[in-house]
C-alpha cells in the first residue's frame, strides 16, 4: 500500500509498505477514505518529537472503512463507516475510567507516532472498540475528519477547560486550526464576547466569517491595550493560548480578567514566564490538557444536528498520490491560506 512515511528531521516520502496485520486481539484494520495533516505532523519533521522515530506512518486524524476485526472486536464489522479518534484508548486502565483518556497506559497519543498512523492505504488501530465511532448513516465523511483531532482539542482544552459561559468574555491566541476549533465550538455557550488574536490578516479573515466579535492583527495593533479597551479594563474571563511559544502564553497572562482562567492548548517546547509577581492575588486559573477526545460524540450529535458545520475549515483537496504536495502547501500556510487539507483515497 501506498503510506506517507518519516525519515528524519526534514525528510518525508510516499513510499510502498505492506498492509498492516491484526496484531492483537482488539485491532481494527481500517480503509482509510479520508485524512488529512496536522500542524503536529510539521513538529515531527521538524524533529521536535524524539518519541517519533524514523520509518514511521503519519497522521493521526481520518475517516474509513472498517477492513478487518480482531476476534476480540465485537462492535464493528466489516464495511462500517468509523471516525479514527487521535487518542488511542483502552477503556479500562485507571486513567480511561477517569475520562482521561489521553494518558492511557497502553494508548494515549500514539497512532502516526508510535505505532504507524492514517495517512495511508490501511491503518491498525487497537483497542478499536473504544478508539473508533461508527459513523452515523447520511453524514458527511468529509466534516468528520475534523473531528479525529482539532474539534475535541479545541472543544476540551480550550473551551471546557477555559470555562467559557454564557455572557462572558473570551480571547483566543491563535487564530490556526485550533484556535479556530475553539472559537467554534465556544459558540455552543453564547459568550459576550469572543476576542481572536493572530498576526495573520488572512487567519483574522476567516475568524470574522467564524463568528469572532472583534479580530486584533498583533503586527497592526497591540493586543493588551486593544482587550482592555474591548473589556473595560479588566482583560477577559477566559483567554485560550492556541499557539505554543513563550510570548503567547505571556501574552495571554497580560489579558486574564480577576477571577479569569487561562487555557493553554498549545504545545510548548521551552520555558514559559509565569508573572506570579503579578498574578498571585487575581484568583485566575491556569489549565494545561492533552486533548481526551471524551466529548467526540458530544461533537457528533452537534454536527449531525447541523448546528456545527467543521468543513468550512477544508480549504484544499489532494488525492493521496498528491500527498507531497499537500504537505508542501499545509507547510506554507501564509502564503497558501491552507487550514485544513483534506486527503482523499
Ligand atoms: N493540547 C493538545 O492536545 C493539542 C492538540 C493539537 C494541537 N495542539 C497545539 O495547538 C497549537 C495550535 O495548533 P494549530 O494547528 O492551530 O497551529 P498553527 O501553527 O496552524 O496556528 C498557530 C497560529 O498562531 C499564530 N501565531 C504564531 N505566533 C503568533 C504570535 N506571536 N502572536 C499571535 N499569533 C501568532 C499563527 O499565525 C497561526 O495562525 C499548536 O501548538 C499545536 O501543537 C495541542
Ligand atoms: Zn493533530
Ligand atoms: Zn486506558
Amino acid at each position: 500500500m501506498k503510506a506517507l512515511v518519516y525519515h528524519g528531521p526534514g525528510k518525508r516520502s510516499l513510499d510502498e509498505r505492506p498492509m498492516p496485520t491484526i496484531v492483537d486481539a482488539g485491532d481494527v484494520i481500517v480503509r482509510i477514505t479520508r485524512t488529512t495533516i496536522c500542524g503536529t505532523d510539521l513538529h515531527i519533521l521538524k524533529g521536535d518529537v524524539p518519541s517519533c522515530e524514523p520509518g514511521r506512518i503519519l497522521g493521526h486524524e481520518g475517516v474509513g472503512i472498517v477492513h478487518e476485526t480482531g476476534p476480540a472486536v465485537a462492535t464493528f464489522k466489516p464495511g462500517d463507516p468509523v471516525l479514527i479518534s487521535c487518542i488511542t484508548s483502552c477503556g479500562q486502565c485507571e486513567y480511561c475510567r477517569r475520562g482521561m483518556y489521553s494518558h492511557c497506559t497502553t494508548g494515549g497519543w500514539i497512532l502516526g507516532c508510535r505505532i504507524d498512523g492514517t495517512q495511508a492505504e490501511y491503518v491498525r488501530i487497537p483497542h478499536a472498540q473504544t478508539s473508533l465511532y461508527p459513523i452515523p448513516a447520511g453524514m458527511d465523511a468529509e466534516a468528520l475528519v475534523m473531528l479525529s483531532d482539532i474539534l475535541p482539542t479545541g472543544f476540551e482544552c480550550g473551551v471546557l477547560n477555559g470555562k467559557v459561559e454564557p455572557g462572558c468574555t473570551v480571547a483566543i491566541v491563535g487564530a490556526g486550526p485550533i484556535g479556530l476549533a475553539a472559537l467554534l465550538s465556544a459558540q455552543f455557550y453564547s459568550p459576550a464576547q469572543i476576542i481572536m488574536i493572530d498576526r495573520d490578516a488572512n487567519r483574522l479573515d476567516v475568524a470574522q466569517r467564524f463568528g469572532a466579535t472583534h479580530c486584533i492583527d498583533s503586527n497592526v495593533d497591540d493586543p493588551v491595550l486593544s482587550v482592555m479597551k474591548l473589556t473595560d479594563n479588566v482583560g477577559v474571563d477566559c483567554v485560550i493560548e492556541a499557539v505554543g511559544v513563550p510570548e503567547t502564553f505571556e501574552l495571554c497572562e497580560a489579558l486574564v480578567a480577576p477571577g479569569g482562567t487561562i487555557a493553554n492548548v498549545g504545545v510548548h517546547g521551552v520555558t514559559a514566564s509565569l508573572h506570579l509577581e503579578r498574578l498571585w492575588d487575581r484568583n485566575i486559573t491556569i489549565t494545561t490538557r492533552l486533548v481526551d477526545t471524551v466529548s467526540t460524540p458530544r461533537l457528533l450529535k452537534i454536527v449531525r444536528s447541523g448546528k456545527l458545520d467543521p468543513k468550512q475549515m477544508i480549504t484544499h483537496r489532494f488525492k493521496l498520490a498528491q500527498i507531497e504536495s499537500a504537505y508542501d502547501t499545509f507547510s506554507r500556510a501564509a502564503d497558501t491560506h491552507a487550514l485544513k487539507v483534506l486527503i482523499e483515497a
